[in-house]
């Protein structure tokens, strides 16, 4: 985490956070410098803390860094537990705070004797992160090379890969915009938001901040875009026969994507869309990409989108709403009359919070490649609304 960071988080009681070093939690691993320099790949070298802990001064309540990741959630100890897997790809074991050590153990062996499972809700699994890396990284040039066995899907890949909903909104956003963003995954908006800010206004130094719940999303996001530790390997799948991750990204790619940092303040931690612990009112605009249907409450985002932004800020949703049936039946029962389809649902809630829609896309074509004889095509829906000044 950025020290920088720190000038737009809060404590979940809203009170101020302070960094504590290291040294001072109580029975962690062997000592080492709180601080340390990491290579970030922009004009203004910054210390990237990789470990610490985030101190509410109200509450008091404690916030690992973990391998430069802060985790700002109200369970910390749940959320460690329940993470462990992406957590311990990355993060050595006498790093976990001592009071759960024990537990985390227990969980992390009861995920060895599991099989790497094949199920596409797993955030924290390395499939998942690679079929995102592919769609937030990958031009649709290197896509083709990938694709190259199948007719079927260059085609698709010609005619949709580069036109997804982040191309779409990074257009919706302003040039000098400070911008967060809720259930960022990767990180790849991002990467289009800074290289055209960088490109066209050299000088200015936009804000970004992305949060997301998964540990293993925010540390790849960190890596790729500011240099940030990461000891695995970076591979997508190709013909299943091979595996789930059979093909390597090509060498550089890394370097290639930092390249688009520049003046920018930006970073990644991870948080939990309905407890964000985002400053009120500090950033211009709030985006969320496709996370609205994994939230046991919808509305839970656009009350964060709301709080975030300033009075006139935009705020830019995207969907492609596969609702659990737990949580449309939830929502349908409170949907006036009239309302027939998630699209309009969704903009219902957010007019209802006082957000008015000024723009909107209904049909954005969205490309996930599976392997090279699975594409998926999603028709999501997006808008950007405007708060009340
Ligand atoms: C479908 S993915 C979309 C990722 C990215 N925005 C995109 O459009 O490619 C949804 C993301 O939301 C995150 N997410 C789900 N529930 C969340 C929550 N309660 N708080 C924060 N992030 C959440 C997931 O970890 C995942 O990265
Ligand atoms: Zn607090």
């Amino acid at each position: 985490m950025f020290r920088a960071t720190l000038d737009h988080l809060v404590c979940l009681c809203q009170g101020q956070l302070s960094l504590v070093s290291e040294s001072a939690e109580k029975g962690s691993g062997p000592v080492v410098p709180a601080m340390a320099t990491m290579p970030r790949a922009s004009t203004h070298a910054e210390e990237d803390i990789l470990y610490g802990t985030l101190q509410c001064v109200s509450c008091k309540e404690r916030f690992p860094i973990l391998e430069g990741v802060a985790i700002v959630v109200p369970d910390v100890r749940g959320y460690v537990l329940h993470h462990a897997k992406g957590i311990s790809k990355s993060v050595p074991e006498e790093r976990i705070p001592k009071a759960y050590r024990r537990e985390y153990r227990a969980y992390l062996e009861e995920l060895r004797t599991l099989e790497e499972e094949h199920i596409e809700e797993d955030l924290e699994s390395e499939r998942v992160n690679a079929l995102y890396l592919m769609n937030h990284y990958m031009p649709a040039s290197e896509m083709m090379t990938v694709a190259a066995a199948s007719p079927l899907l260059k085609e698709w890949i010609e005619r949709y890969w580069d036109q997804g909903p982040m191309e779409l909104v990074a257009g919706w956003i302003p040039e000098k915009a400070s911008v967060l963003e809720l259930g960022c995954g990767v990180g790849g908006l991002y990467q289009r938001l800074c290289r055209r800010l960088n490109h066209r206004l050299p000088g200015i130094s936009p804000v970004y901040l992305g949060m997301d719940s998964s540990f293993h999303s925010v540390l790849i996001a960190r890596h790729l875009n500011f240099g940030g530790p990461f000891a695995g390997r970076l591979a997508h799948p190709a013909d299943l026969l091979f595996g789930n991750s059979s093909r390597g990204f090509p060498e550089g790619i890394s370097w290639k994507m930092r390249a688009g940092d520049g003046a920018n303040t930006a970073d990644f931690v991870v948080a939990e869309i309905d407890a964000s612990p985002a400053k009120k009112e500090s950033f211009d605009v709030s985006v969320s990409l496709n996370a609205i249907d994994m939230l046991e409450d919808p509305e839970t985002l656009v009350y964060a989108q709301s709080h975030s932004v300033k009075p006139g800020g935009d705020v830019i949703q995207s969907g492609p709403y596969i609702w659990h049936e737990r949580i449309s039946k939830k929502l349908r029962g409170r949907l006036p009359k009239g309302i027939a389809d998630s699209a309009s649902a969704v903009e219902w809630l957010y007019s209802k919070n006082g957000l008015e829609i000024t723009n909107r896309e209904l049909h954005v074509p969205w490309l996930f490649f599976k392997h090279l004889r699975q594409i998926e095509l999603y028709s999501v829906h997006a808008f950007i609304a405007r708060k009340g000044a």
